[in-house]
């Protein structure tokens, strides 16, 4: 298998980088379907039987993307017994920050008191944490850095239109964070291969078009609730069935294995059957995919980061196995990684 990374820091020093930490946050408040059902024209049966998706969870007014992306970190710094001064990066991929500006990572550096670490945002909606990942890793490769936390964290309540059933039954709140340091060898943990890419063609298909400097917010802007996510659900659908497992199967061509090869399936938690025609493309039984889908909804950035917690909590991932991570959403973008898992 191939190692994509290549050091144009400090060649003598080239790393393997792997995660060795995951922490997590949901708010306590749960948004069931019958929940939903009160509030649009819409019922248990149909959310479950076109999403897999159960509950979601939803923050109280007030809380914010930083507070739970802090909650997360310091729950991945704890399990890793990392003081926080000792943090170097904090990347949030998110596309609910606090505030436009300054960037989450900033909040996140003050509330948990990683003194020393600068940080920045990612905003690839449902791919962020996917590409994260791999953005984090690189300065670990690099002889950069030995300490990077990867935030996927989305307040998805705070920009989704309560009146409309197609995308109010989808999105929730919450995600987690991941820290990456260096490995040695590849049987300790290591970042192998990924293949990203995006189809900018498609950005209308799932979008906010109110707030940015298209449409700057004004009082029209949010009588015509352009403030709130926009998507065309079946295109969506369309690009994600066939481009993530597209990218799928390539890269797992490329490295010279199958979908045999691999252990564990970790996969953006969009809606089950996006999930199960990927599964089958890849020719893997159920048993080896990581579903939660059905307890937490799409978290957008937070998928990934809570289907690790969901895996490692159910005893399904464990040190040495060889884990396919896959991502697609907003841009259009899509995605897919190979690691070695370190713990
Ligand atoms: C949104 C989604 C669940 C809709 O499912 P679908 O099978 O494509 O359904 P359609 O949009 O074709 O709508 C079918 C019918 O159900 C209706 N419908 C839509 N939402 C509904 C809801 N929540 N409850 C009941 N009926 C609903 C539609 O109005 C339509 O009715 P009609 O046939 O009378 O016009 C599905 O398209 C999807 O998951 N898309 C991808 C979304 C996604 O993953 N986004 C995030 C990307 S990271």
């Amino acid at each position: 298998m191939t190692t994509s990374f290549v050091s144009n820091m400090s060649p003598d020093k080239v790393n393997l980088a792997r995660i060795t930490s995951v922490g997590i946050a949901v708010p306590p408040r749960i948004l069931s379907n019958d929940d939903l059902s009160k509030m649009v024209d819409t019922n248990d049966q149909w959310i479950t039987e076109r999403t897999g998706i159960k509950t979601r969870h939803i923050v109280e007014k007030g809380v914010t993307c930083s507070d739970l992306a802090a909650q997360a970190a310091l729950e991945c710094l704890a399990k890793a017994n990392l003081p926080a001064s000792e943090v170097d990066l904090i990347i949030v991929a998110t596309i609910t920050p606090d505030m436009m500006l300054p960037a989450t990572a900033c909040l996140v550096q003050h509330k948990i008191g990683a003194t020393k670490a600068w940080g920045f945002d990612m905003s690839i909606a449902c791919s962020g944490f996917l590409y994260a990942m791999q953005v984090g890793a690189q300065f670990v490769v690099s002889g950069a850095h030995k300490n990077v936390l990867i935030i996927g964290m989305d307040i998805m309540s705070s920009i989704i239109d309560y009146t409309d059933r197609q995308t109010c039954i989808i999105f929730g709140d919450g995600g987690g964070c991941a820290l990456i340091q260096a490995s040695q060898k590849e049987e300790d943990g290591c970042f192998y291969d990924f293949l990203h890419e995006v189809d900018g063609s498609g950005g209308q298909f799932l979008c906010v078009p109110g707030g940015g400097s298209q449409t700057p917010a004004s009082q029209k802007t949010v009588e015509d609730r352009m403030h709130f996510l926009k998507q065309d659900g079946p295109v969506v659908f369309k690009f994600a069935t066939k481009r993530m497992p597209d990218l799928c199967v390539r890269l797992l061509e490329r490295n010279g294995l199958t979908g045999k090869d691999i252990d564990v399936f970790i996969p953006h938690q969009a809606n089950l059957r996006i999930i199960k025609s990927a599964v089958d493309r890849l020719g893997m039984p159920m048993e080896k995919v990581i579903v939660n889908i059905d307890k937490y909804g799409n978290t957008t950035a937070g998928t990934l980061p809570l289907a690790i917690d969901t895996a490692l909590k159910e005893g399904r991932l464990k040190r040495g196995d060889l884990v396919l991570f896959a991502a697609m959403g907003a841009g259009l973008s899509a995605g897919a990684s190979l690691i070695r898992w370190a713990y």
